[in-house]
């Protein structure tokens, strides 16, 4: 299985909307055609989002379509730094393709990194819970947070993996447990708002999250949940831990109120209701630097505030 690929003549992506049940891929051969994928969550999560980001620039810089392709990707969805921070890099690259494999190369090379500095903060046997999918499908190979699970499973600490669904898109549910399942991972589905049971009872050792951006002053903006688990973590004493690779830090952004929040169609929440039902969905909140008690990054472990 490979997340984002570069197959010759365009990127070849897993679609993520189909998975558990099918393992299909959708190959791009426009910037435009990478941005309706990002946009329908055919390949989601940060670094992965970033990576589908530089190779539908190399694309449109091949086509002689630099600036449309960066307006149409651009406009994709606005969370996630790693996008924004992609399409700037190969807009001002000297050869736009050779910088996308090389942003997908260092993008591997940054999630083993964190899954090391990041395992050595796990006990052995520990009982991690966690939210969204932040493994291998959400990067280019690898993961993010579940990459730091990945670790410790491979230097043989045990880990068990409380995974929570994350409402609305079920990418916990989804992703994540077709992930684990994969690894030999233990693990447990929960319901999101079992959390709280959850680390009452004592029943998880560390909370752990990826990010979609991380502030001057070390706000995480992530999935939508992540800011009410890191405060039952706070309330019950177990560390929240975020991990990110450092393209997610936006030193330009002051804090995490000043992140645009992307909402998302009424439609993904509204299964269970009646119909004609309003609702309001943002797929992301903001969790103070407060409440994190370590970003892992591929460069070390940092705590505080980083301006
Ligand atoms: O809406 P998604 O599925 O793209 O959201 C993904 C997350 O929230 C991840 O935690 C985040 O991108 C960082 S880890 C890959």
């Amino acid at each position: 299985m490979a997340t984002v690929e570069w197959v010759g003549d365009g990127v070849r992506l897993i679609d993520q909307t189909r998975l558990p049940e099918q393992e299909t891929y959708v190959l791009c051969t426009t910037a435009e055609e990478v941005a309706g994928a990002i946009r329908r969550m055919v390949v989601r999560g940060a670094p992965a989002i970033g990576a589908a980001a530089a190779y539908g620039m190399a694309l449109a810089a091949l086509q002689g379509r630099r600036s449309a392709g960066a307006a149409a990707i651009r406009e994709a969805r606005p969370t996630a730094r790693d996008l924004f921070w992609a399409v700037e890099l190969v807009e001002q690259a000297g050869d736009p393709l050779e910088e996308a494999h090389r942003i997908a190369r260092d993008s591997v090379e940054a999630c083993r990194r964190m899954g090391r500095e990041g395992a050595a903060l796990l006990p052995d046997g520990a009982r991690i819970v966690t939210i969204c999918n932040t493994g291998a499908l959400a990067a280019v190979d690898y993961g993010t947070a579940l990459g730091v699970v990945r670790a410790a499973h491979e230097q043989g600490k045990r880990p068990f993996v409380y995974v929570m669904e994350t409402r609305p898109r079920a990418q916990g549910a989804r992703l994540t447990t077709w992930e684990l399942r994969k690894l030999g991972i233990e693990h447990r589905l929960i319901v999101d708002s079992a959390a709280g049971l959850l680390l009452r009872r004592g029943m998880a050792d560390v909370a752990i999250s990826g990010a979609d951006r991380v502030c001057a002053n070390g706000d995480v903006v992530n999935k939508i949940g992540t800011y009410p688990l890191a405060l039952l973590a706070r309330e019950h004493g177990v560390p929240f831990y975020a991990v990110a690779p450092t393209s997610t830090i936006d030193a330009g952004c002051p804090d995490g109120d000043q992140v645009a929040i992307e909402e998302r169609a009424p439609g993904e929440v509204t299964t269970f209701a009646p119909s004609g039902t309003e609702a309001w969905n943002p797929a992301f909140d903001v969790t103070p630097a407060s409440l994190v008690t370590a970003l892992v990054t591929e460069r070390g472990v940092l705590h505080g505030a980083l301006a």
